[in-house]
């Protein structure tokens, strides 16, 4: 179990991450929040690449930074900036980082194997890497986190620069990935976390707003999800006295989903909240400032 306890993150006098608390166990969390958010940051302290300013993240009873080494022989992880080497192909790649990591050839080799087979590269294990599309890259990216088997599976923003297709393969992976162990995986997508994490977690102003399942965190706006027809030219003054979530033009009428907190009128249909309206509203001016 890793627990993250009154977790502060300040660079200079800039407080990125304010007094987090979160648990995690074999499963796993989607962290969901907009560009700027503090998922990176949150990241680097899990992996060891940042301190806290305060606070601790605990594994298993013990500071992950006193366990040092021992810590990070169980953790793999994806950066955001995943650096590899063009001119290498999978095979001696992966073979290669496995030498840094200590790991004995032979070993390394059946490993090697099995993980291209698994992140389905084993066709193009011995090409060079520099023809490969970005799910591919994605994909050795997977299989370099997961080179010592790690109890604790992190990757940081993994589907960025994916296409629809690759994210549907990626979503697959990881459901394959993470039995027995905790996987963290960051977006600012919804749709790639809603159909595979446990849980979510999201970070607003610094702080944790929410660590819930899905259908939990989506309660929160239960009875407040709409959707309803209004005529074309009517549209704008609607989206001046209701928020908004998604919108559909269809023969000269608008299909909108929204959001009231007035008691319902009779031409609205009720519809159950999703994780996509849960996001756009908690985000609302983050999201309409980054377009
Ligand atoms: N090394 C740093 N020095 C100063 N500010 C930083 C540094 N790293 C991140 N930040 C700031 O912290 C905030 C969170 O960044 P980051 O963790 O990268 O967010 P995310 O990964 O959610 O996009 C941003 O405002 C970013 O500019
Ligand atoms: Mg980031």
């Amino acid at each position: 179990m890793l627990i993250v306890q009154n977790v502060t993150k300040n660079f200079g006098t800039f407080n990125a991450l304010n007094n987090i608390n979160l648990e995690f166990r074999n499963g796993v969390y989607g962290l969901l929040a907009p560009n700027g958010a503090g998922k990176t940051t949150l990241i680097k302290m899990l992996t060891t690449l940042l301190f806290p300013t305060s606070g601790s993240i605990i594994y298993n009873g013990k500071d992950i930074i006193k366990l040092d080494e021992e810590y990070r022989e169980i953790l793999g992880f994806l950066p955001q900036e995943f650096g590899y080497y063009k001119n290498y192909s999978p095979t001696a790649y992966l073979l290669y980082l496995a030498a840094l990591k200590g790991i004995e050839r032979q070993t390394a080799k059946t490993r090697v194997q099995e993980l291209l087979k698994l992140v389905a590269l084993e066709n193009v294990a011995d090409k060079k890497m520099k023809k490969f599309s970005g799910g591919m890259i994605q994909r050795v990216g997977i299989a370099q986190a997961m080179l010592n088997d790690p109890k604790i599976l992190i990757l940081d923003e993994p589907t960025a620069g994916l296409d629809p297709k690759e994210r549907v393969r990626f979503r697959n992976l990881l459901t394959d990935l993470a039995r027995e162990r905790i996987v963290i995986l960051s977006t600012h997508i919804v749709s790639d976390v809603e159909s595979i994490a446990n849980e979510i977690i999201m970070i607003k102003d610094q702080q944790i707003l929410y660590q819930d399942t899905i259908s939990r965190i989506c309660e929160k706006l239960a009875g407040q999800v709409y959707e309803t027809e209004v005529k074309y030219e009517e549209a704008a003054a609607f989206r001046k006295k209701y928020f908004s979530l998604s919108e559909k033009q269809e023969s000269g009428m608008m299909y909108i989903r929204f959001l009231s907190e007035e008691p319902a009128q009779p031409e609205w249909r009720a519809v159950r909240p999703n994780l996509e309206d849960v996001f756009l509203h908690t985000y609302q001016d983050e999201v309409m400032l980054q377009g």
